[in-house]
Parts: structure tokens; C-alpha cells; sequence
């Protein structure tokens, strides 16, 4: 059988242009037979299409390069490079994600650059080669909120404009905002998106502290 099938394909569906896989869908169970992500990164979570909405109203300059944190199976990677034509690297702690999101990037047709790291272990200088760093739904343990703030902070101090996070509104999604605030201009939105159901939420968009 070719690896796609012309939509409508059972347990397959489009959001914001680009088409996604349910759990149930074939090349997914027969994945989840030889891979298993083990840090939450098992299926596409619904911050993602929070994140893909809100960069169709705020969007990324063509040919960006971006770095999807906690990429999972890189909803939001492969959005950036279908939508944008976006350069783009999926990283991600758990290098079992990684056969999920290359599924997700044939059937889209787009090429994500993995990279299997913790980004804790981001330098300045590595994290400085992106225009934007994107990420959906990477807040959710405590000991993340500080981790993900020096990130941002070395990021932001290595030049990198923008970096944009959505969340369904966990608590520790609300103390990393807090915790920006007091460096860099940081606007948080109640968010919706539409596709391919309705989905509310929360975005936080981080731009470097206006001088003055
Ligand atoms: C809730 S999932 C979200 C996945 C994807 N962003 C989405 O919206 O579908 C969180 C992802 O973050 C990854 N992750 C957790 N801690 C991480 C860390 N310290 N560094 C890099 N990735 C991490 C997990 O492996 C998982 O894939």
C-alpha cells in the first residue's frame, strides 16, 4: 500500500492547511509498536493548533529559521515549514518522537531537522541562529518553568526577536510568564483556534525589552 493514501483516509484530518494523524490512524499504531515516547510526547496535543492560529494572525517572516521546542511529533514544526517555508528544527528530549514526526513531515512534504537534546543544554550561541523559537504545551512541570526561563533569557540575549509558547492554561505556564516579565516585554493572549475543533487557551509571545 503507498505510504498515503488520498484524503478522506480513515483517522486522518487537515488544521490551518496541513494534514495530521490520529492515534488510531495505521502508520501510527504500527509506529507505536516499535517506538514509545515517554515524556508526554505520544500523540499531537491540542496547544499546537493554539500556536498555528496564532501565528496565521501574527505571522513569521518567509523563510524564517525556526527551532520548535519540545517539538513531540512536530505539529508546529511542520506548520512553520508548510506555512512559512520556514527553516526548521524539531527538538526534542525524547528521540522517540522523532519516527512520528518524520511521518508527519513526508505526508506534509516538508523536511524538519531533528535534534534529540534537552534544552536545558542550549547554549547562547546555538539558540542565537534562530529568528524565532516556537513551542506548544512545554510548561507543564514545575522544574520546567525555570529551566525554560534561562532559555529564553539566553536566547533573547543572543539576539533571537521572537519567541512564542502556547499552553492550555496549566499554572506553571503562568509562573514562566511572571517570571519573563521581569526581563523582557512579554504579551500574553487568551487564545482559540478553529481547526480542526475549537481549542482555547493561552499564547505568550516574548520579544526583547524595549530600551529607554
Ligand atoms: C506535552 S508534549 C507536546 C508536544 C508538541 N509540542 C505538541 O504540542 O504536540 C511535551 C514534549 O516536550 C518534550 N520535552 C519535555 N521536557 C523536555 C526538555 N527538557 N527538553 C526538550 N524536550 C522536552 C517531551 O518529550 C514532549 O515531546
Amino acid at each position: 500500500m503507498p505510504l498515503l493514501q488520498p484524503l478522506p483516509e480513515e483517522n486522518m484530518y487537515q488544521a490551518y492547511g496541513i494534514y495530521l494523524l490520529e492515534s488510531k490512524h495505521r502508520l501510527i499504531r504500527r509506529l507505536k509498536k516499535a517506538y514509545q515516547p515517554s515524556v508526554h510526547g505520544h500523540k499531537t496535543w491540542s496547544s499546537s493548533f493554539l500556536l498555528m492560529d496564532y501565528l496565521q494572525h501574527e505571522p513569521l517572516k518567509k523563510k524564517s529559521r525556526i527551532l520548535e521546542v519540545g517539538c513531540g511529533w512536530g505539529p508546529g514544526a511542520v506548520f512553520c515549514a508548510h506555512q512559512f517555508k520556514a527553516k526548521v528544527t524539531g527538538l526534542d528530549i525524547d528521540r522517540e518522537v522523532f519516527p512520528f514526526l518524520d511521518v508527519l513531515a513526508e505526508l506534509n512534504e516538508v523536511k524538519i531537522s531533528p535534534m534529540v537534546r534537552r534544552f536545558e543544554s542550549l547554549k547562547g550561541k546555538e539558540l542565537g541562529k534562530f529568528d524565532c523559537i516556537v513551542g506548544s504545551d512545554i510548561c507543564f512541570w514545575d522544574s520546567l518553568v525555570k529551566a525554560l526561563s534561562q532559555m529564553i533569557d539566553r536566547a533573547m540575549n543572543n539576539g533571537v526577536k521572537r519567541i512564542i509558547i502556547t499552553d492550555p492554561g496549566r499554572p506553571t505556564f503562568y509562573e514562566l510568564c511572571d517570571l519573563l516579565r521581569k526581563k523582557h516585554t512579554v504579551e500574553l493572549f487568551e487564545w482559540y483556534a478553529t481547526e480542526p475543533r475549537h481549542v482555547t487557551g493561552e499564547v505568550v509571545e516574548i520579544r526583547p525589552a524595549v530600551q529607554g
